[in-house]
């Protein structure tokens, strides 16, 4: 008991210092998530396809179609930076079950995190904090190269990070979403199946935008209303199959590509509406059929996403 007490203990003060050195970043936005504080809200439909009945017992995932709220996100922790300034966008969903209850996913534009475990992200969120030397914002050139000193195994997906400064993508709607974490889908007869998702824009384009030629900060944000007034965005949800081997704790690895592909339903957004700060998306809440993995970044997040959902209803 008295462990178990030591435990918990532990993993509060370290999601409580992973929430304070996320508000060094860019400061304090009362109100706001303490990452990803600049979001659209979108009502969506998801219609599956049946594929996913011989894996799952997911009510979402047999034929049925069911309604759908989307939030799209800029990382950082400012509610106002540009468009332009956020190295990954994101995409969550709250899937709506016809029993009353929701099932969340909650992906980003990279397929892979940058750690295996909290304590090391939290350590390069220090890092990337230390050097403010006078200056009220992070620099977020100088932070890499900082944490690149002490973490040099992680060049690549700095790297790729860097990259994505350089060169914004031209729409939300046109990119590729990974919720990162493997999950397990267990069917009707107890049989469990690990996966990873893959949402998968309907019209697919991967060409970005180079900074000259954006006008707008919102450039995102005006873009997508747009075209969910013009008509329709889809993305099409897309399983793939663990095998034997496959690590389902560890967020760095993505699993080889040949691994099979199974799409599974169509999501479409179909209205625009009103950010709503009262909304939490945890990747930790999921529907009967689907089972959460020993990932422990996939509960860290749950714990943290809690504090800064308390903090933003404190209007902290
Ligand atoms: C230790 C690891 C992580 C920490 C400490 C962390 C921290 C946070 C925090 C504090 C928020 C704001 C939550 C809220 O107020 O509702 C957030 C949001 C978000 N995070 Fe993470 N995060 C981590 C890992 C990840 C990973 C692996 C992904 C990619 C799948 C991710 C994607 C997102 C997205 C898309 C949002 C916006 C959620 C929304 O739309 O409300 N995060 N994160």
């Amino acid at each position: 008991m008295i462990q178990i007490n030591n435990m918990s203990d532990h993993h509060n003060s370290m999601t409580t210092e992973a929430i304070d050195t996320l508000e060094k970043i860019q400061g304090k936005f009362p109100g706001a998530r303490r990452a990803h504080a600049k979001g659209l809200f979108y009502e969506a439909n998801f219609t599956p396809n049946g594929n996913a009945i011989p894996y799952t017992t997911a009510a979402h995932l047999q034929n049925e179609a069911v309604p759908a709220t989307v939030r799209f996100s800029n990382s950082p922790p400012n509610p106002t930076a540009a468009d332009f300034l956020s190295p990954v966008k994101g995409m969550s969903v709250q899937f709506h079950l016809p029993n009353g209850t929701t099932s969340h996913l909650v992906s980003t534009t990279i397929p892979k995190f940058i750690t295996k475990d909290p304590e090391t992200f939290i350590d390069m969120l220090k890092i990337l904090t230390a050097d403010k030397t006078g200056h009220d914002k992070v620099d977020l050139g100088l932070g890499i190269l900082n944490i690149l000193k002490k973490y040099p195994e992680r060049k690549n997906i700095l790297h790729a990070l860097k990259d994505q400064f350089k060169q914004p993508p031209i729409s939300y709607a046109k990119l590729n979403y990974y919720p990162i974490h493997a999950f397990y889908f267990m069917n009707k007869e107890g049989k469990r199946q690990a996966i990873k998702y893959e949402w998968q824009p309907d019209e697919k384009n991967s060409q970005r935008k180079s900074i000259g030629t954006i006008t707008s900060p919102d450039y995102l944000s005006e873009e997508l209303h747009l075209r969910v007034l013009n008509g329709s965005v889809s993305f099409n949800l897309v399983i793939r199959l663990g095998e034997e081997g496959d690590v389902t704790d560890d967020p760095t690895d993505p699993w080889p590509d040949n691994r099979q592909k199974v799409v599974v339903g169509q999501l479409t957004l179909t209205k625009i509406l009103f950010p709503n700060e009262a909304i939490l998306f945890d990747p930790t809440i999921v529907s009967d059929g689907i089972e959460l993995t020993n990932d422990p970044v996939l509960h860290f997040r749950h714990d943290a996403y809690a504090i800064s959902f308390e903090r933003r209803r404190k209007n902290e």
